[in-house]
């Protein structure tokens, strides 16, 4: 099962997986991040953010876990725009070593081959960060989404696009369409890192972590993997059964064994 953390704040997950990034990038310069987009993951940006002094963070190589379909990609809420003000410009990335989806409509058919075959030339994921929808999806997989499933176009849910509408002046401008990494694309990935903030977020959270594994919530596919850790704070871990649990063994946790 996934390790599952739980932390007072979003500040201390923030500083958590940054520790892990900043240990994975010391070890290997050239790491290659799975990187997410939305709000959760920000705690984290900010955390290496403040810490870039004493890392490089220039060879590292960087792979957004979706994109919108059709948006112009310098509207400010394309992921494309959001990736390079959140991660790649703060954190010091070279923007020619991070890729995002393709969402434009020329070529829609194979940007998603495309992008699983830049995966496996950059030698795949090391660390996949990820959120969590309310209605369970990991990257922009909604429910149904096949484990096995690569990177590809998909319809968002409703309640997907109600999620992000604070995004953008109203819900009905929310793309309909995306790509995202597939379930299989995501598993590939060596350590999957899931972080989620808030009440809004404990259904999703339980089902993912302690749920049946099923496609119906796809964020349940992380129990597949032999490397998951989650970190989430008191209100999103509010609706998991074994909460004692995975505070018992954190506060148990061998100096040895790291994030
Ligand atoms: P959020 O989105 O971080 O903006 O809540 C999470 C997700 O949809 O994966």
């Amino acid at each position: 099962m996934a390790e599952v953390i739980i932390v007072e704040s979003r500040e201390a997950a923030g500083a958590l997986v940054a520790d892990a990034i900043v240990r994975l990038v010391r070890g290997n310069p050239e790491a290659v991040l799975g990187l997410a987009t939305g709000s959760t993951p920000l705690p984290v940006y900010e955390a290496l953010r403040a810490r870039v002094g004493e890392l490089d963070l220039s060879k590292v190589r960087g792979f957004a876990l979706d994109e919108y379909v059709g948006i112009d990609p310098r509207h400010p809420e394309s992921y494309r725009s959001v990736i390079t003000r959140e991660v790649v410009e703060p954190l010091g990335l070279d923007p020619r070593r991070v890729r995002v989806p393709d969402g434009s409509l020329d070529g829609i058919e194979h940007h998603g081959s495309d992008y699983e075959e830049a995966i496996g030339e950059a030698g795949g994921i090391d660390l996949q960060i990820l959120g969590i929808g309310t209605d369970g999806h990991i990257g922009f997989n909604e429910p149904g989404s096949s484990f096995a499933s690569i990177t590809r176009v998909k319809t968002l849910t409703q309640q997907t696009r109600d999620d992000n509408a604070r995004f953008f002046d109203s819900v009905d401008d929310v793309p309909m369409h995306c790509i995202t990494q597939g379930l299989g694309t995501i598993l590939r990935a060596r350590h999957l890192v899931l972080l989620a903030f808030g009440e809004g977020k404990a259904a999703a959270v339980a089902g993912a972590v302690e749920g049946p594994v099923t496609a119906s919530l796809p964020g349940s596919a992380i129990q597949l993997h032999p490397r998951a850790s989650v970190v989430v704070d008191e209100a999103a871990a509010s609706r998991l059964r074994f909460a004692e649990y995975y505070r018992y063994t954190y506060d148990n946790k061998p100096d040895w064994q790291v994030l």
